[in-house]
């Protein structure tokens, strides 16, 4: 199996990207790699151009996630770990592809939709054309499987697509030149709501640093950020249907689950019946103790500027030598 993945790269990362996708990531790397399987993991900064940017916001934030990638436990010997500006045979083969993907697959993506909006004109062409560079990721590498969330079926579903379509008018049967990739469902990922407002996603974009716990916060920011984290004045019930109506205390009980590896139910086998003054000392405690390793990795790669680079350049130059096979048989099967 070859697994390939990508992320945007973001800065500011927080409690909510770790639980909700970094640590995924780690957890496949960890899984698939024991059993001989290949993970591919790549920073998707040439997809984040298709929206108004800051280039220098965006060197920062590719290694800035980067830093956090490895703090939480990718290991660039482990996994290919690159991104895509250094992998100029992403763009290549997504121009090749261009002459495959069909107008109307592209129009029915549900994502350029709601991200283009009303304002279908003033979108970027690179905003439409993006799922053709996410086949291009993927079938560039010959990719077996690839992680989807429910938004990401769409996508992968149009890469088989071209795939299938390219391999039908360029190859034969017997020599396909690419590889139909099989989406895998990743592990249940956490959604991990705002520390202030249990109804809010917590975000890097929320105005309140008290919202949300960032990967840079020290121990005592984290169990000031919990101590003062909004809850409501019941216990906590020992039942998971008790929680219902309590956003705030099961956003909460559900970062002690996730943080520790167990179930709401087990959380709240323990902590059903007391109230918060036991609680949050306890999910304070778990927090400082599982991201204080995290946090001093984070805190001293993310200056290594170095290091950083180090890591980018040994993971796109292995990631090229994987692609520029792949590139140039669909080069010489369109005749070019
Ligand atoms: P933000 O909302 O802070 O801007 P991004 O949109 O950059 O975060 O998300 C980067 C990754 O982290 C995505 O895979 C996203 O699903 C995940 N993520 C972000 N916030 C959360 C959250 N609160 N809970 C779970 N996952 C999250
Ligand atoms: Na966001």
């Amino acid at each position: 199996m070859r697994i390939v993945s990508g992320i945007q790269p973001t800065g500011n990362l927080h409690l909510g990207n770790y639980l909700g996708a970094i640590r995924n990531w780690v957890r496949m790397q960890d899984e698939f790699t024991a059993q001989g399987h290949e993970c591919l993991y790549f920073l998707a900064d040439l997809h984040a151009i298709s929206m108004p940017h800051t280039p220098a916001d965006l060197a920062a934030n590719t290694r800035e996630m980067v830093a956090a990638l490895v703090a939480c436990g990718i290991d660039p010997d482990k996994s290919i770990l690159f991104n895509q500006a250094q992998v100029p045979q992403h763009a290549e083969l997504q121009w090749l592809l261009n002459g495959t993907a069909r107008m109307g697959w592209l129009n029915r993506m549900t994502q350029w939709k709601d991200k283009a909006g009303k304002n279908r004109e003033g979108a970027s062409v690179a905003l439409f054309t993006y799922p053709v560079l996410q086949a291009a990721d993927v079938l560039l590498y010959q990719a077996t499987h690839v992680p989807v969330g429910e938004d990401q079926k769409q996508h992968l579903e149009l890469a088989r697509d071209i795939a299938q379509k390219f391999n039908n008018d360029f190859a034969t049967e017997a020599a396909p030149v690419f590889t139909l990739p099989d989406p895998i469902i990743p592990p249940e990922a956490a959604r991990i709501m705002s520390l202030r407002d249990g109804s809010g996603k917590m975000s890097k974009s929320d105005p309140s640093d008290m919202s949300r716990i960032n990967l840079t916060d020290d121990a005592d920011t984290i169990m000031t950020k919990i101590k003062k984290a909004k809850t409501d004045p019941e216990p906590l019930p020992s039942e998971k249907a008790g929680l219902e109506g309590r956003p705030e205390a099961a956003n909460l009980v559900g970062i002690y689950a996730a943080m520790a590896g167990t179930s709401i139910e087990a959380v709240l086998g323990e902590f059903g019946g007391s109230g918060f003054g036991r609680f949050k000392p306890a999910l304070g405690e778990l927090l400082v103790d599982r991201l204080a390793p995290i946090n001093a990795r984070f805190v001293d790669l993310r200056q290594d500027r170095a290091a950083l680079d180090t890591i980018l350049a040994k993971g796109a130059s292995r990631a090229r030598a994987l692609a520029v096979p792949t590139l140039e048989r669909a080069y010489a099967a369109l005749g070019l």
